[in-house]
């Protein structure tokens, strides 16, 4: 049966190297490095260095492994999921190159980054009126549906209340549970409509955990960012965020209360911010097509041709030697040798011979 394949997590070098296309280790840097682009010549050595390990400890390691293990159990007549895998007609990125870097694809790559972001619908009439009564505009807060607001520990929790007394702003914070003692600007609610909130025009910030999902809508709704990254690949969203000039990122640890009022009055304040992701969100929202109708068509395109076999690189058959030409180096490396041994073995003999005549 023909599959595709979703890559959740954006731009990933294994997926894109099973489908034929190694990215380039010089300025694509793997999952776990935080660097931007240009990398240095160290930074370029360790990126290559991790990018390999990386992939081996998944593949042969750590993760497949384990998968592999369990699928057998239950299945003992599938073939491998590396062999699996390598059938793959076509794989949807979570990216697009206004927020990601851009990279050379193949037809069978296709970006859908933001494929969820929409024009904000009307609001739930409390939210509404909460918002819109805002003299001063509102600041949204929300870590997420994954760390959930309860995981926030309780003294960095304190110092996000004690912060938002200090500041003239209404803020609307999803938060799990009830709290005691919160101060008349701050509005909790289990559950929010986090894009029609972002949508809103009165909404002035966005203090998010820095996922990849929030951190889209963000720029969708052409919000500016305080990203307080917890774990996974927060830390590496929140770095480009700011980065690319969207707000400011603080590191849990770092976080205190003047930090917190500084950056969010700079944020609001100084409009480079709100500037910057505006662009970003033109250039995002500028598409022949949105993401939806490409992975809609896409799909009934691998339907229509029973898997799209077309599609498939060349590239994807190759073993990791004859893709890096590493085999047609040896050879001509051995021939240069040859050449030189047999040029060298030659002169000597005809030296030799030389000095023979001579003394003779
Ligand atoms: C991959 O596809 C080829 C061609 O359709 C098929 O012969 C092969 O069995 C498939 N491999 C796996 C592991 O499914």
């Amino acid at each position: 049966m023909p599959f595709i394949v979703v890559c959740g997590v954006g731009m990933e070098q294994m997926h894109s190297a099973v489908m034929g296309n190694v990215l380039n280790p010089a300025y694509t840097p793997s999952m776990q490095y935080l660097w931007n682009h240009p990398m240095s010549l160290v930074q370029r050595a360790v990126n290559i260095y991790g990018s390999i390990h990386f992939g081996f400890v998944y593949k042969h390691w750590e993760t497949v492994p384990v998968v592999q293990k369990e699928i057998n159990k239950h299945f003992p007549d599938l073939p491998p999921i590396l062999e699996l895998e390598k059938n793959v007609s076509l794989s949807f990125i979570n990216s697009h190159y206004s927020l990601d870097m851009t990279q050379p694809f193949l037809p069978s790559q296709i970006e859908v980054g933001a494929m969820h972001c929409r024009p904000g619908k009307p609001l739930p009439k409390d939210v509404a009126q909460w918002i819109e009564e805002a003299e001063h505009g509102v600041i949204y807060f929300s870590l997420g549906s994954v760390n959930r607001g309860e995981f926030l520990p309780a003294n960095y929790r304190n110092i996000m209340i004690e912060a938002f007394t200090q500041m003239k702003q209404r803020v609307i914070w999803k938060f799990e549970k009830e709290l005691e003692g919160l101060p008349d600007n701050v509005l909790i609610r289990k559950w929010l409509p986090q894009q029609d909130i972002l949508a809103h025009p009165k909404v002035k910030v966005f203090i998010t955990h820095g996922g990849l999902l929030s951190s889209q809508e963000t720029i969708y709704h052409s919000k500016p960012v305080l990203a307080i990254p917890i774990f996974f690949d927060q830390p590496k969203v929140a770095a480009k965020l700011q980065r690319a000039g969207f707000g400011i990122a603080i590191k849990l640890k770092e976080l205190t209360v003047p930090l917190v009022v500084d950056s969010l009055n700079e944020i609001i304040n100084i409009p480079k911010y709100a500037k910057a992701v505006g662009q970003a969100s033109l250039s995002l929202r500028d598409q022949k097509e949105t993401p939806i109708d490409r992975a809609v068509w896409w799909t009934e395109y691998v339907i229509r041709h029973r898997g799209a076999p077309a599609l498939r690189s060349p590239g994807a058959d190759l073993s990791w030697i004859e893709y890096l030409c590493l085999d047609v180096l040896v050879v001509v490396h051995v021939g240069i040798f040859t050449l030189f041994w047999v040029s060298k073995k030659l002169l000597a003999l005809a030296c030799r011979v030389n000095k023979k005549k001579k003394t003779e």
